[in-house]
């Protein structure tokens, strides 16, 4: 891949998060432990994610004089999980944004086509004034992704950020020739899906890891 093929995603290159991520990728890493790092790691991604958000001054009164202190301005927020595996990231991400507001869209992945296909779809009502971040750890053919962000479109959101633990260069072409306006942010680019559409070096299948279903 070039250097700029991925023009519209960070990967957050911090020591910190990338040791948490070997030991979420290890497959001797227990489901307690798993659960754990991916929370930490949520933190850690919701504070880059959220870097570029405005701010407004407003007055503060400190125990020695009152002063203008900036505050978080700008649209609200929303925070919307791709059933299942996305929720191992919201608790992590609500720990950082306690006042945002949540969706649920369920998507599940066609075993032969690979394509997804809607099972759920719940978001806030004032969805469309939101900036809406939304949250799979592993963005593989993209197609999850991909149908989701055509959804809240749909909808009428039109500012939206997307978040994942690992990205396939497959996926992330498929997703920014989809929605170029939508930055993506990750915690690694990995090397490519195998035939079964599972990433490599990967960390298996995330809804498994985070439930214990297997
Ligand atoms: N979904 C997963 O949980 N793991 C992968 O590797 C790809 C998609």
């Amino acid at each position: 891949m070039s250097a700029n093929e991925f023009d519209n995603v960070s990967v957050i290159n911090h020591p910190l998060l990338q040791h948490k991520l070997s030991y979420v990728r290890s497959a001797d890493t227990t489901t307690d432990n798993f659960r754990r790092l991916v929370r930490e790691i949520s933190h850690m991604m919701a504070y880059e994610i959220t870097r570029d958000l405005p701010t407004e001054k407003i007055a503060i009164t400190t125990p020695l004089t009152t002063f203008d202190s900036p505050v978080i301005s700008g649209k609200k927020l929303c925070l919307v999980s791709i059933l299942r595996a996305g929720t191992g990231m919201l608790d992590g991400m609500i720990d950082l944004l306690p006042g945002a507001r949540v969706g649920h869209i369920g998507l599940y992945r066609d075993p032969e086509s690979l394509e997804a296909v809607e099972y759920y779809f719940k978001v806030p009502e004032d969805i469309q004034d939101r900036l809406v971040i939304v949250l799979d750890p592993m963005l593989a053919t993209g197609h999850s992704a991909i149908a989701a962000l055509d959804r809240l479109k749909e909808v009428g959101v039109t500012s939206i950020k997307f978040a994942c633990l690992l990205a396939a260069p497959e996926g992330l072409r498929n997703l920014l020739a989809a929605h170029p306006d939508v930055p993506v942010t990750t915690a690694s680019i990995d090397w490519h899906l195998n035939d079964h559409g599972y990433i490599v070096p990967g960390l298996g299948d995330a809804g498994d890891r985070i439930f214990g279903t297997k």
